[in-house]
């Protein structure tokens, strides 16, 4: 099958020009201005932006937290993604306490197999450090599995102490991993979480209320002086306070291999939302539970401080930490008690959309668009030159994106399996309109148009660190 995107602009991390670019099989052979060849099929993309296909490089697919399930599987949530212009994702396989790696990688790729729509990774969450696990992340590396999420947070459940996490930094300057930091004081935010209950406390917004940025931007510093001490690079995930950023910025100020993600989330709502409707109004304060995701979502003013970082470099990614539970049966666990609130939103399928609204504001420049969304998640999670840029012999996941196609956000008008979305209403300025995986066209206006869904998505085997 080959496929001729013909017209449009095309738009890298660093360039912006007319051209076609032209699909042969499952990869990109041919970029060039009025290409002329024969084709199966022609896609006109004039007026029309033909980007890179979105990376995220942070879903929670089918993943067991708080008591319930995330409610996409690999096979809804990959769906999703790609009908938000999103063909790849990595996503986290979790080693409980007591087990090894191996069988955490097992059991992730048993969820994924056969099911993923488009090309998934997977980190690796390590809860447990033993010699024998240090041996398994060496080997994970050599299997195309190169990065580590290791947690300050979540005391009892996913949380490492210092020296482990030191270990485990130690261990990725030889084996040339990656280490992903979950950046929260856990110790003070339990402290604080069961003191607040003890008040009486017992609403959504308390999940904001008892996590608190300095505990961010704490732990933040914590792991960074950890990697500097260890002489590793680290990558902050979810980085959603000004606190936080600014202990990133200083580090990479030094010359220190600090990288970092934020997540839309971070971006465009607010602690407010935690607060649900006004009293009388649809669920009132409950509703607030659409809205916890951890780390919580801060006041306004933190975003101006990510635009920032977004812009001038100081966050690499915006990636969407995707790992969505329904207010129904799954936020109602929390019901009485915020901190059984399941912690998470979605956000696979709606990451796009909403950044672009960054480039129309003039927040971000098209080419950081891409960077952030694409590039930049390809280079330094090891797929970089098959994923994260049009070139030939690239893949061919590609996005035509339609500047002028305007959506209306909705757990109608969505994919992800979630009986409400965080941004109910609100209308974006811009759409896909052609999503290509690996050469098949998938989506198109809105239609999945692939003959296959389910397991035409392929195990992405990653290399190391490549910024
Ligand atoms: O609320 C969140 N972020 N849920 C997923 C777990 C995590 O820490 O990324
Ligand atoms: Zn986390
Ligand atoms: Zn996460």
């Amino acid at each position: 099958m080959s496929i001729l995107i013909k017209g449009g602009t095309i738009v890298t991390a660093t360039d912006l020009y007319r051209g076609d670019v032209f699909v042969d099989g499952e990869r990109i052979t041919t970029i060039g201005t009025a290409l002329d060849l024969p084709a199966d099929r022609v896609i006109d993309a004039t007026g029309k932006l033909v980007l890179p296909g979105g990376i995220d490089v942070h879903t929670h697919l089918d993943m067991p937290f708080g008591g319930t399930t995330s409610a996409d599987d690999f096979e809804w949530g990959t769906i999703a993604a790609a009908f938000g212009g999103t063909t790849s994702i990595v996503d986290f396989a979790i080693q409980y306490r007591g087990q090894t790696l191996h069988h955490a990688m097992e059991t992730w790729a048993k969820k994924a197999e056969g099911k993923a729509a488009i090309d998934y990774g997977f980190h690796m969450i390590i809860t447990e450090l033993t010699d024998q696990v240090e041996l398994e992340m060496d080997a994970l590396v050599g299997q195309g599995i190169t990065s580590f999420k290791l947690f300050m947070a979540y005391p009892g459940v996913f949380m490492l102490d210092d020296a482990s996490i030191f270990k485990a930094m130690l261990r990725t300057g030889q084996n040339g991993g990656t280490i992903c930091m979950h950046a929260e004081n856990g110790g003070v935010i339990d402290v604080l979480v069961k003191k607040a209950l003890a008040e009486g406390k017992t609403a959504p917004k308390y999940h904001a209320l008892t996590r608190p940025a300095r505990a961010e931007g704490e732990a933040t510093h914590r792991a960074i002086a950890l990697a500097e001490m260890a002489g590793v690079p680290v990558y902050m995930v979810h980085l959603s306070a000004q606190r936080a950023l600014e202990r990133v910025m200083e580090a990479r100020d030094r010359g220190l291999p600090t990288y970092a993600e934020t997540c839309p989330q971070y971006l465009f709502c607010t602690e407010d939302d935690l607060r649900g409707d006004p009293p009388g109004q649809g669920q009132g304060e409950w509703k607030g539970a659409g809205y916890v995701c951890t780390p919580p979502l801060r006041p306004r003013h933190h975003h101006d401080h990510l635009w920032r970082g977004l812009r001038n470099y100081d966050l690499q990614v915006v990636a969407t930490d995707h790992c969505p539970f329904c207010m129904k049966d799954q936020k109602e666990l929390g019901r009485n008690d915020f901190s059984k609130i399941p912690n998470g939103m979605p956000g696979v399928e709606t990451r796009l959309h909403l950044l672009f609204e960054g480039v129309t504001q003039g927040k971000i420049s098209l080419n950081r668009f891409v960077e952030i969304t694409s590039t930049a998640p390809a280079k330094i999670f090891g797929m970089y030159g098959k994923k994260g840029t049009l070139a030939v012999g690239a893949d061919a996941d590609i996005v035509v994106w339609d500047p002028k196609r305007e959506k209306v956000l909705g757990k109608d008008t969505l994919h992800m399996r979630v009986d409400y979305s965080p941004f109910e209403g609100r209308k974006v300025p811009a759409s896909p309109s052609h999503v290509l995986s690996r050469g098949e066209l998938v989506v198109k206006d809105d239609q999945w148009v692939a003959k296959k869904k389910q397991g035409r998505g392929q195990f992405v085997r990653r290399s190391t660190f490549g910024l």
